[in-house]
């Protein structure tokens, strides 16, 4: 996949990305958002594991957000199986030093679409913490809408939180 999102640039991940990986996901503030497969602290280590689990994958589904060819970021689907398989939970995440600036959501909506375009997926999920809600807006503008609340279902950063759970669906109309 190769996009361009206006704000940034979605492309594939390579080798040349350890260092930038590094550098970009070495933050509390991002771990704090994200799930807790996501390393903390962000080795170069941590970015090779991560590009050699990108490079193993049979249908590759995570991709660099690039501003100005620099890596910032991280974007990606991971599909479900069973019943579920025509499903898919979104994550996404962003250096802190580009947070604010509209790439989060130029990101989310450039790869949503080509989501839909070039795979068989119906649906199009995310799960975010409540109390993030600069990724809930992100969501919210790329019309992803809220289904629900899981009430302290994650425990992230020592307690337990609830989550709100946003879809959007294959039908869902484009501005
Ligand atoms: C979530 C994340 C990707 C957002 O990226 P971003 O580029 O900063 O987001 P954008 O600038 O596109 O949009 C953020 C929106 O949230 C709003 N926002 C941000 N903080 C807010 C706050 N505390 N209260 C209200 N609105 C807030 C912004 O005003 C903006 O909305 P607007 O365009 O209507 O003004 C980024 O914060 C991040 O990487 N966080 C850590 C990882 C993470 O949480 N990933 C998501 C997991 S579900």
């Amino acid at each position: 996949m190769e996009l361009d999102a206006g704000r940034c640039r979605i492309r594939p991940f390579g080798e040349r990305d350890v260092r930038g990986l590094a550098r970009a996901g070495d933050s509390l503030a991002v771990w704090r958002g994200v799930r807790d497969r996501f390393p903390h602290p962000y080795t170069e280590d941590a970015a090779r594991k991560w590009l050699a689990v990108v490079d193993a994958m049979e249908v590759v589904s995570h991709f660099a957000i690039e501003v100005d060819r620099e890596l910032v970021g991280g974007i990606g689907y991971t599909r479900r199986n069973d019943v579920e398989r025509y499903s898919a939970e979104v994550g996404y995440w962003l250096a802190e030093t580009h947070w604010g600036r509209g790439i989060g959501s130029a990101a989310l909506a450039a790869f949503t679409a080509e989501v839909f375009a070039t795979t068989d997926l119906e649906r199009l999920d995310a799960v975010v913490f409540d109390w993030n809600v600069a990724s809930c807006r992100v969501l919210e503008k790329c019309d992803y809408r809220l289904e629900g609340v899981l009430r302290r279902a994650a425990f992230k950063d020592g307690a337990f939180c609830d989550s709100r759970l946003y879809a959007r669906l294959r039908s869902t109309p484009t501005r």
